[in-house]
């Protein structure tokens, strides 16, 4: 809990929704200054609003976005922490064909837009803000950079490469920022595999999803929020990926 008079200030990136929308209601409750991006105006958002975020627009793929996202959060001279939760779970293209007549740079270029896509949203957006903000969270007593990634980081993807390949990178920032910012801010990833299904998943998908580890649950967001909790109330964790994946590492044949 938040005891300070003057109140502590988290921002968590993508919260209009799922993982991001309980996590901000929940620093809310715990008494943070919450301040939240988005990029549709939501319910969840509406929600924030009435109970007290500072809610921000912004699409990360965007540097006049991002620049203008940094320019609202300079009213805050100190920032407890920021968590990187903004994500987009973009598939891969299906190859096309050999034998297909598709402009060889037409394809080339949507390949391109998906990888861009994934790197800028899991890898460049948490790069660029963390170093925009540092004087900020510098200036915290104690300060956490918080980076969600996923489990597919360690072990790739069939399908989702472009994401799993960004949220590594994600990871590999992690250590950079946890070398380079010690010991005055604490810099950590937390590693999902599933935590919510997506409305649309049908219960063949649900059946397999849940058969990949060992705990065989969709856990829901507070896995995360007690993730985050832990991170924060740490004095001495950096540099780390938290599994938070039910055991799959060990779903082994
Ligand atoms: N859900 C899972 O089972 C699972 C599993 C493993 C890892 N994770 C990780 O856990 C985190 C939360 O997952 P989630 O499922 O709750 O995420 P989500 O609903 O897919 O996305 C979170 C938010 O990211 C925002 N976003 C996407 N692209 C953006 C951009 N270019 N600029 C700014 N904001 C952007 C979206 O904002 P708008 O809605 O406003 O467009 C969305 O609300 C993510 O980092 C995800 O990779 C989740």
């Amino acid at each position: 809990m938040n005891t300070t008079s003057q109140k502590d200030v988290i921002v968590i990136t993508g919260a209009g929704q799922r993982v991001g929308l309980y996590c901000a209601t929940q620093l809310l409750k715990h008494g943070y200054q919450v301040v939240v991006s988005y990029r549709k105006h939501s319910p969840g958002i509406a929600a924030l609003q009435e109970a007290g975020a500072h809610c921000i627009q912004a699409d990360f793929s965007s540097l006049t976005d991002m620049a203008g996202f940094v320019e609202a959060l300079s009213v805050y001279p100190t920032l407890r922490a920021i968590i990187h939760n903004a994500s987009s779970w973009q598939a891969d293209l299906p190859l096309a064909p050999a034998s297909s007549s598709t402009n060889l740079l037409n394809q080339l270029a949507q390949d391109a837009a998906v990888f861009d896509a994934m790197q800028h949203i899991h890898a460049r957006a948490p790069y660029l803000l963390n170093r925009a903000l540092l004087p900020q969270l510098s200036g915290s007593s104690t300060a956490d950079i918080i980076h969600l990634t996923d489990f597919v980081a360690a072990v790739g993807s069939s399908k989702h490469q472009a994401y799993a390949a960004s949220k590594a990178a994600l990871e590999n920032l992690t250590l950079s920022l946890s070398r380079k910012l010690a010991p005055k801010i604490k810099v950590n990833a937390i590693a999902p595999a599933l935590l919510m299904f997506n409305e649309g998943d049908d219960a063949a998908y649900r059946e397999k999803a849940l058969a990949k580890s060992l705990m065989a649950i969709e856990p829901g967001p507070d896995e995360v929020w007690q993730s985050i909790l832990y991170l924060l109330n740490s004095r001495y964790i950096t540099g780390r990926i938290l599994a938070l994946d039910g055991g799959r590492h060990l779903n082994l044949p």
